[in-house]
């Protein structure tokens, strides 16, 4: 969907004040870019809305972990949360301080412990009462105590897609609201950590915010017993609207319905998609057209290997022109190169007639893009490109096939 940051100018897409097609000529395609000013407006308006509740943000670095971005969203004074031994390692390589990252994921290895309190990572958010049992004995052993928030799953049935629903009864993530108390109850048996809170996150693009009222709800009866435990980590899940049907509530929406509830508690938030999905698109050039079985195909370059949003979630992205026109619009399935009838990048369209080597912009690509990228068919991923204004630079190259494969054997 068209916004602040990309809009047609005399017919032609641009980024801010830079003209697509230029863009797209020097890098070839498929191309990810990412508008900062867009990311910058976007953290604003989180940052905002959440400023009456004196929340902490942590960027959720999955959603899109590129070290330019991750240095342009630690910059704006926001925390990281990551998932993995791998994004505490991109957060440090990005020069994010420890005590700014917390560690959250329902599989932390020992290794990925380990890294973590050796960098002295400061909050953990721990999803079993085994994950408790190995975070305490490993931390004895450091030189800190690292602070603890449990995730509560909640068993609610959040609205959004089923792939991206986690606080259900039936999901891996967190733990039901009686373990929780068990584990609050004998907290002493885990000294070498501090427990400070709960976690939350039932999902993703949420569509209504009174589940998330009640999840914190739930979290906050559990804590009533314990006036020293007031950390409550709301996670993320904070909708974007992907298309001009889409109706989602704001980021505000979600901070008022919570403020009246969460007066003197320390509040964290793990905003993701909400931060960089508008803020890129994915430039790919028309290969081919045909049309069989009374339906009209574009055949592209970028392929559900760089965007796999719609296969997986049915997602729909709108794909446009970088060259505007209203003449001979039809209704069009555009499809990339990959041996799979699930290769889709968007199911229908409207689309003027298109040329071979014309440019189209896939919207709302910033979010669980490049991250989610694959090398299916031998696919060298897609370059990464920060436009600042009328400037750009590459802030991931293309991959060759040699980096494809770089981690193989390759004895003759
Ligand atoms: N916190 C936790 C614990 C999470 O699991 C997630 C996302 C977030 C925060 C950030 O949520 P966000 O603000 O981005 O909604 N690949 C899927 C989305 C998966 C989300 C995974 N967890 C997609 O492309 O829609």
């Amino acid at each position: 969907m068209l916004n602040d940051s990309f809009f047609y100018h005399d017919g032609f897409l641009h980024c801010d004040a830079l003209d697509l097609r230029i863009l797209a000529e020097h890098t070839g395609t498929p191309v990810y870019v990412y508008s900062a000013s867009r990311i910058r407006a976007n953290l604003c308006r989180l940052q905002n809305a959440f400023a009456p509740l004196d929340a902490v943000l942590h960027y959720s670095i999955k959603a899109n972990g590129n070290l330019a971005l991750l240095r342009l969203i630690s910059q704006a004074g926001i925390d990281m949360d990551a998932v993995s031994g791998g994004e505490i390692y991109r957060a440090r390589r990005a020069g994010v301080a420890p005590q700014r990252i917390l560690f959250a994921g329902v599989g932390k290895t020992s290794a990925e412990i380990r890294y973590a309190l050796d960098e002295k990572v400061e909050w953990f958010n721990v999803e079993s009462a085994d994950e408790l049992c190995l975070l305490n004995t490993l931390a004895c052993t450091a030189s800190y105590t690292p602070s603890v928030v449990l995730r509560l799953n909640p068993g609610i049935e959040a609205q959004t897609h089923r792939h991206i629903a986690t606080g259900h009864a039936r999901a891996k993530f967190g733990m039901p609201a009686p373990i929780i108390a068990e584990l609050l109850v004998h907290r002493a048996d885990y000294p070498h950590v501090r427990i400070a809170g709960l976690h939350l996150h039932i999902g993703s693009q949420l569509g209504d915010v009174q589940e998330t009222v009640q999840a914190v709800q739930l979290a906050q009866a559990l804590l009533a017993p314990y006036p020293d435990i007031y950390t409550l980590d709301i996670g993320g899940g904070f909708p974007v609207a992907y298309t001009t049907d889409d109706e989602y509530p704001a980021p505000d929406a979600f901070a008022k319905a919570l403020f009246p509830l969460l007066k003197g508690w320390q509040i964290f938030v793990e905003p993701g998609r909400s931060v960089v999905a508008d803020a890129g698109v994915l430039l790919v050039s028309v290969l081919y057209h045909k049309e069989q079985g009374g339906q009209r195909f574009v055949i592209v370059d970028g392929s559900m290997t760089d965007l796999i949003r719609p296969a997986l979630y049915e997602a729909v992205h709108p794909v446009v022109p970088l060259h505007k026109t209203e003449l001979n619009l039809r209704d069009a399935m555009v499809v990339g190169p990959v041996c799979e009838s699930t290769d889709v990048l968007n199911r229908s369209c409207l689309l003027p007639d298109l040329s071979a080597s014309d440019y189209l912009a896939v919207m709302g690509a910033g979010a669980y893009g490049m991250v989610m990228a694959s090398n299916y068919n031998m696919r060298p991923r897609a370059p990464e490109v920060l436009v600042e204004n009328n400037t750009w630079r590459v802030i991931r190259r293309r991959e060759t096939w040699d980096d494809v494969l770089r981690c193989e054997e390759d004895e003759v």
